[in-house]
């Protein structure tokens, strides 16, 4: 029984139902969204978002931070010959970025989830998500709405938790279950959102069984690095020309 089902009185929870409980999720910890990743990865996943960013550097013309949430990874890939934009369907998660009012910002911020994304067709040179993918309902319908919005030989990356190497799992496992819930509960007062997350990394591909999905959805020059051991992995992609 996961924690989205317990919150639906023990039953199979339907794609809808999925999508409002996501979005509660994150309404629920955006104003300590910030806070809490510094905590729950004693700040490195500022490391791998850096990394993220330094991997795009080749890159100019439009980018897109598909769930950008608070804009972190966007402001990263601001560059004066780019467009950056962030992507997100939680309102609160924008606003929390947004009041923060750090430098640099990016050009627009939007409303919209990576099922049906508000941008045109071939419009974009550059599509990047954070921690954002394992959190689509239909991941296929995601990864089909990238294709549509990328340029012919435009690049996706994405950053994710994926699988730790074996020695390391056990303390990982231990880490995962017991000390992030208990973060959440105490710095976010939201148990729940970090059971989610917890629940959500579980259920998500590993690095192999993900950039083979990303090769079946039509994407060429797939490939991946791992992260801290595998912790996260960032996966790189192309669409065909
Ligand atoms: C864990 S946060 C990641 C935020 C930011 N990218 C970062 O790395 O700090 C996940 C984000 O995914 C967004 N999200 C949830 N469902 C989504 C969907 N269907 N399409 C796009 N984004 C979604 C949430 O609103 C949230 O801001």
């Amino acid at each position: 029984m996961n924690v989205l089902e317990e919150s639906f009185g023990h039953r199979q929870v339907t794609p809808q139902e999925r999508r409002m409980l996501i979005r509660a999720v994150f309404s629920a910890v955006a104003p300590r969204y910030d806070l809490m990743n510094d905590l729950m990865s004693w700040g490195i996943h500022r490391l791998w978002k850096r990394r993220l960013a330094r991997r795009c550097e080749a890159v100019r013309g439009r980018i897109v931070d598909l769930a950008g949430g608070t804009g972190d990874v966007a402001r990263l890939l601001v560059r004066s010959d780019r467009e950056v934009i962030v992507v997100d369907p939680s309102l609160m998660m924008m606003k929390a970025g947004l009041a923060k009012a750090r430098r640099p910002s990016p050009n627009a911020w939007l409303a919209g989830e990576a099922e049906a994304l508000p941008l045109a067709t071939e419009s974009v040179d550059l599509l990047a998500i954070a921690f954002g993918i394992r959190n689509v309902t239909r991941l296929d319908a995601a990864l089909s709405e990238i294709q549509r919005v990328l340029r012919p030989g435009g690049h996706f990356v994405c950053l994710e938790f994926s699988r730790p190497a074996k020695w390391l799992a056990p303390f990982y496992d231990l880490y995962s279950w017991l000390v992030i819930p208990a973060l959440g509960a105490i710095v976010a007062r939201a148990p729940i959102a970090y059971r989610y997350l917890v629940e959500s990394i579980r259920r998500f591909p590993d690095q192999r069984e993900f950039a083979r999905i990303l090769t079946e959805a039509g994407f060429v020059d797939v490939s991946w690095e791992n992260c801290s051991f595998g912790i996260a992995s960032l996966h790189f992609a192309r669409k065909s020309h």
